[in-house]
């Protein structure tokens, strides 16, 4: 069986990737090692928690002590490493947890694998190449990352595996931090590591402050709809489930020390994405109260300082090695993901007005 550690798996995609995970792989064992940070539910997995193959573990990934004793208890051999600060506009706001959590974090879980696989990680200088030979191998450290590494393109042109990498945010800079040091730990030490670089994704159980789900709750509630800028940077959006599918296939038939970026082929500029879910709901549930459209909502606001204008992926790598390709058209998940949505009122409420941390502070103590 394999023992597998996920963190971050109470956030938006990887508590996507724990069920698909559990469904796919009968005989793993699953850890999720997440915070609760306001980005963490464990609603969202609910109906995992009984099963014998999952564990779910409150703790911080900079928690040396505890990551070690996670790698020691359950025999690690895989991990999926999800848990970041993840938003663009927070890491302007307060940089300073993107730092500690993407970075130091990150180092933390490589330092944990590094002394639970490698036999000799206490004499490093044995070289690169005498450690490769240590790696056990079955194990593997898959690091989840963005596109937005890559900095930001003009009307053309596509990122693969070798852009150089740019980052201009400080969410980007600290993941493009992380992704140097998973690479470097492969390189050094002979860690067993794969990196996958992903677009925007859309889908069930993201917190509402990214623009897909924020649009949707606002829409809903006759709210405005800020859009900033002039509404034309692109991003390629894929939906979370082939996001998912994609970092199983990496995991499961990646070559160990590859990159491999993940997109949608689907690129929208802002305003398309907010007209599509406005005239959507309109035709689903009915005009405003006021008989007004939902497209009436639009505000054009104030534009993100160092706003990335556009990110397009090449997923061609991914496609030949591995035979991953993206399984649902935009128009086809954003239906999904307006259902979704619709379906799950009390997850949305609860997530739009901070109830759902009663739940979790029953649950797990305060935070
Ligand atoms: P999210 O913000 O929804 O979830 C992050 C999860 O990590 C939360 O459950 C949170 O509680 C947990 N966490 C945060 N700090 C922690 C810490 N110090 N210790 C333990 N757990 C901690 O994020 P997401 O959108 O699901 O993104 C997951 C990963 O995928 C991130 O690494 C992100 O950079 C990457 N990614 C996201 C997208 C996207 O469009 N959302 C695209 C490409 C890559
Ligand atoms: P976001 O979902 O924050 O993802 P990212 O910044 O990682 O791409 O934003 C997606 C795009 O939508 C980005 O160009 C910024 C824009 N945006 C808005 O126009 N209005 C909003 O309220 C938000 C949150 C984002």
């Amino acid at each position: 069986m394999k023992s597998i550690l996920v963190t971050g798996g109470s956030g938006f995609i990887g508590s996507n990737f724990v069920h698909l995970a559990l469904q796919q792989l009968p005989d793993c064992r699953l850890v999720n090692l997440d915070k609760l940070t306001y980005a963490g539910n464990p609603e969202n997995l609910k109906d995992v928690d009984a099963d014998s193959r999952y564990r779910f573990v409150r703790g911080d990934i900079c928690d040396a002590d505890l990551v070690n004793r996670i790698f020691a208890e359950e025999e690690i051999d895989t991990v999926v490493h999800f848990a970041a600060e993840s938003h663009v506009d927070r890491s302007i706001e307060g940089p300073a947890e993107f730092i500690r959590t993407n970075i130091t974090g990150t180092f933390t879980l490589l330092e944990a694998a590094r002394q639970a696989w490698l036999s000799d990680a206490a004499s490093a200088f044995a070289g690169a190449s005498a450690n490769k030979r240590l790696t056990p191998h079955a194990s593997r450290f898959l690091h989840v990352s963005t596109d937005e590494v890559y900095g930001s393109l003009g009307e053309t042109g596509f990122f693969t595996e070798t852009t150089a990498y740019d980052p201009r945010s400080p969410y980007s800079a600290s993941k493009a931090s992380s992704d140097h040091l998973v690479s470097a730990y492969g390189h050094t030490f002979g860690l067993p590591i794969l990196i996958t670089n992903c677009s925007n994704n859309y889908g069930p159980y993201q917190f509402p402050e990214k623009l897909i789900p924020l649009i949707i709750g606002n829409a809903l509630e006759g709210k405005e709809l800020p859009v900033y800028g002039d509404g034309k940077n692109v991003r390629d959006w894929l939906y979370v489930g082939d996001h998912c599918r994609a970092v199983l296939a990496v995991l499961q038939g990646g070559e160990v020390g590859q990159t491999y970026n993940v997109g949608g082929n689907n690129e929208k500029r802002n305003i398309e994405v907010v007209h599509t879910i406005c005239d959507l709901l309109d035709q689903k549930i009915g005009l405003l109260a006021d008989g007004r459209l939902r497209r009436d909502l639009i505000r054009f606001v104030k534009d993100r300082p160092g706003h990335d204008r556009r990110y397009a992926i090449d997923a061609t790598k991914i496609k030949e090695e591995l035979g991953w390709e993206p399984s649902v058209d935009f128009e086809e998940g954003i239906r999904r993901t307006i259902d979704w949505y619709l379906e799950h009122a009390d997850w949305v409420a609860s997530v739009r007005d901070g109830s759902y941390r009663e739940y979790y502070e029953r649950q797990y103590g305060e935070r």
